[in-house]
């Protein structure tokens, strides 16, 4: 009989934590067990698991236990004080938050970009930002053919990256102002439904937000090209699932859209729909549900010489976060070496 693994999901009961689990399932991980761990806030309540119900625990110092891999998705704060318990009690932690993210003991993996710097790890392996994650797995390949000088990207993000209570908050203030009634924000600095906000986490004294240096320095990391130019803007907009981004690229050498095209339809991970004339082209919409990182509007930045424009999209709960965590945690199981911790 094939080998099965004792697993465990920390914030189980939250947007990510909830896909995390479903895609354990759709994926068929070979699980022997899985612990749907949170805070005390939802201990004792039940999430879907495989066509059962786990009841939530309440993560504690002993939660990791004789666990191989826990996936980690409950903010940095719960990521500092339990990745380093579990990873020092023998469980390899795939953590989705960035408290790990630019820690040189920690891996920062994309399994289609860079799936050999995993083998570096001590115990803790770091999921990119959910952004980064689809721009990188779009560029990569682009990359390799005929390098990348500089990245200029304009996010436009689902609310569900910012968790469940973004998804209500959408929902419950586009209802409210369809009775005309008021309904302040709360989750979000200013009101969500119909409107644009070029603000994701906090504002960093260089006048970029930490979401938009998330991916400068994500990729400079994932690449392990500190060279490469990238500035970013990221927006909320009203969408529920699914980011989408506007990417401009300088390449090394030059390259037709047409073999970039091609390039990117070889490429694992990624659904090419270009088609312009007949209005085919990546949406949040289809591409929500989807694991694969979809790719379009590929054309020349005709403002530059190598230039290079494209829209990506991708479901930000699945590729950007829960996919990519299961894929790092089917990276480890595919080699036994890798499932040993050295964590200090
Ligand atoms: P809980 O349900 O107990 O609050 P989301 O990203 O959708 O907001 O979800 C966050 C997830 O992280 C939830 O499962 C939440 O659990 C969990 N969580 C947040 N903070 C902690 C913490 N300090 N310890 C354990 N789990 C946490």
């Amino acid at each position: 009989m094939s080998k099965e693994y004792d697993v465990a999901v920390l914030g189980a009961t939250g947007a990510v934590g909830r896909e995390m689990l479903k895609s354990l399932q759709e994926r068929g991980f070979p699980s022997k067990s899985v612990k749907a761990l949170a805070s005390s806030r939802s201990a004792g309540s039940k999430v879907e698991f495989d066509g059962r119900e786990l009841t939530v625990e309440e993560v504690g110092p002993g939660s990791f236990a004789g666990v191989d891999i826990a996936l980690f998705s409950a903010g940095s704060a719960a990521s500092l004080e339990y990745a380093p318990i579990a990873a020092k009690s023998g469980c390899v932690v795939v953590d989705n938050s960035s408290r790990w993210r630019q820690d040189p003991r920690v891996p920062l993996i994309i399994p289609e970009v860079n799936a050999n710097a995993i083998k570096k790890h001590k115990g803790i392996i770091a999921n990119p930002n959910c952004s980064t994650i689809q721009m990188l797995v779009a560029l990569k390949p682009i990359y390799d053919a005929v390098g990348i000088k500089r990245v200029v990207v304009s996010t436009y993000q689902s609310v569900s990256g910012t968790g469940q209570k973004g998804v209500e908050e959408l929902a419950e203030q586009t209802r409210q102002l369809f009775l005309s009634k008021d309904y302040p924000p709360k989750v979000y600095p200013h009101r969500i439904a119909f409107n644009c906000l070029p603000h994701i986490d906090v504002f960093e004294p260089n006048g970029y937000t930490k979401e938009e240096m998330k991916m400068v320095n994500e990729t400079h990391k994932i690449f392990d090209d500190p060279g490469i130019k990238v500035t970013a803007t990221c927006v909320r907009v009203p969408v529920f699932y699914g980011h989408s981004e506007a990417i401009w690229i300088e390449t090394g050498r030059p390259i037709k859209p047409e073999a970039a095209r091609e390039l990117l339809a070889r490429a694992p991970g990624i659904l090419v729909q270009d088609d312009p004339g007949k209005a085919v082209y990546p949406m949040a919409s289809e591409a929500s549900g989807r694991e694969e990182v979809f790719v379009g509007r590929i054309r020349a930045d005709n403002s530059l010489e190598n230039g290079l424009a494209m829209w990506v999209v991708a479901d930000n709960l699945k590729k950007g976060a829960a996919t990519n965590a299961v894929e790092i945690a089917e990276l480890l199981i595919r080699d036994p070496g890798l499932l040993a911790t050295d964590w200090a």
